[in-house]
């Protein structure tokens, strides 16, 4: 097969941007607040906050420490490390094709209220009921996602991905001091106090093994870890750029914008309903039914509303291109499809799996596999099943069968390792053991064996 040359960023800000603009999206703005809302406030943060500096730290590191080795997205690098264990490459490349289904569900969301935005209806999208009157009509979510998987696969087909990410990397950082300022906001509302104390004061009687479930498979996505993506990515690093620092760096800047939207909204909930409490339990609605009544409450609401909003589809498009460009070369290479006919496939494919995924919260909602939503379903699959997988086994090979020192040479290329010792302990004891037990009990617990 013809290798073409990679393009390489150019340099350390470039790989930096790109990585965290691959990691920021929906997982930040949309799931991360209902998780954390969901389990626990401040104890969900605590934990997060303690996996994202051992594990996401670790898994990064190697990840994108494997991709630059071997120049090679992660079936071919798995491959050219070892060819027994290409099966890893493979089992992390179906993440993606889950993903990105129930990812355009979302994003059909977001253009829901897009156009409410658009079209004034602003103080209308605040009202209580909205949102569920929007979901469990039969046709409207269906036409939304298809119309955001419908760019998504123009976008890829035409091959102008280039273009969107240009602007992303503006529209991104505006974004990013949007929810700063939202957040804010939010907790200058009267009400706001206790809210804010939920969300960042740890309270260890919320504590359960479920947080770290929860919060692990948070981490794997919004920081797209144990799905290839960032091996591709680090196939791409040019080799004076350092690992250790701008993994630090993406971590910081995915976490950071993570907290504050999870600070517009997690406070705003008791901030509009009178401190109940069953509020925050609202689950994959809660920033849309949230976030319409905060700029109800604000001067030119209207307008900030509609602005957060353009900025979040942006957001979230840019990824759900990425997941879909992804899937499309895995296809390209290993099925020898070309690569239009592969984006039409996928877009069909998409659509349909995308299809329960939305019908889960209207005339669907009597299915529910394993006791979830549709949606809430595919979550659980990617997130609590196969990205544990992934990373376990990814742990596995970098410790047992190609050695932590063989990553420790790729990130000493052009600096010192200053957490070489916490990377080694966490690689090849701590992070198997730790997913294995997380694994298991996810299982257990959906299965009903067990409660967690
Ligand atoms: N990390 C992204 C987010 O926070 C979602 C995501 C998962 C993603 N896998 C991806 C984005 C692959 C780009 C490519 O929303």
């Amino acid at each position: 097969m013809k290798h073409k040359k990679r393009s390489n960023f150019s340099n350390k800000l470039g790989f930096v941007l790109a990585a965290a603009g691959s990691a920021v999206g929906l997982g930040n703005l949309w799931r991360f607040p209902y998780l954390a809302a969901k389990y626990g406030g401040g104890i969900f943060l605590l934990v997060y906050l303690i996996l994202a500096v051992t594990f996401g730290f670790t898994i990064m590191i190697g990840e994108i420490a494997i991709g630059r080795k071997t120049g090679l997205s992660a079936i071919g690098a798995f491959e050219k490390l070892d060819k027994k264990y290409t099966f890893i490459g493979y089992l992390a490349s179906i993440v993606p094709i889950i993903i990105l289904p129930y990812y355009s569900v979302i994003g059909g969301w977001v253009i829901k209220y897009f156009v409410d935005f658009i079209s004034g209806n602003s103080v209308k999208a605040a009202k209580d009921g909205h949102f569920e009157a929007f979901i469990s009509n039969p046709t409207q979510p269906i036409i939304c996602f298809f119309i955001f998987i419908l760019i998504t696969a123009i976008i890829v087909f035409l091959g102008v991905e280039k273009g969107v990410e240009k602007v992303s990397k503006i529209l991104m950082p505006v974004l990013a001091i949007l929810t700063v300022g939202i957040a804010i906001y939010t907790a200058t509302l009267p009400g706001s106090i206790d809210g804010l104390l939920y969300y960042v004061k740890p309270n260890f009687n919320h504590f359960s093994i479920k947080t770290v479930v929860a919060a692990m498979g948070q981490l794997f996505y919004s920081m797209s870890l144990a799905m290839g993506i960032m091996i591709t990515y680090g196939s791409y690093m040019k080799k004076d750029v350092k690992i250790e620092s701008s993994v630090t760096q993406i971590e910081i800047f995915d976490t950071c914008i993570a907290f504050f939207a999870g600070m517009m909204i997690v406070p705003a909930v008791f901030v509009f309903n009178n401190g109940d409490s069953s509020a925050i339990n609202a689950g994959p609605g809660l920033m849309f039914i949230t976030l319409p009544k905060v700029f109800n409450s604000m001067n030119l609401g209207s307008v900030i509303g509609l602005l957060f909003f353009i900025l979040v589809l942006f957001a979230a498009l840019t990824s759900s291109i990425s997941l879909m460009e992804t899937i499309v070369s895995i296809i390209h290479d290993k099925l020898h499809i070309g690569r239009k006919k592969a984006t039409l496939i996928i877009a069909i494919f998409t659509c349909i799996v995308a299809l329960p995924s939305s019908l889960g919260f209207g005339i669907w909602s009597g299915i529910t596999p394993l006791g979830m939503s549709f949606l809430d379903f595919f979550d659980f699959i990617s997130n609590s099943i196969l990205m544990p997988i992934v990373a376990m086994l990814t742990c596995f090979f970098i410790g047992f069968v190609i050695k932590t020192d063989a990553i420790a040479e790729e990130v000493k290329l052009n600096s010192s390792f200053k957490r070489e010792k916490l990377f080694v302990i966490m690689t090849k004891y701590i992070a198997p053991v730790l997913l294995l037990i997380i694994l298991v009990s996810s299982i257990l617990n959906a299965l009903g064996i067990v409660k967690i």
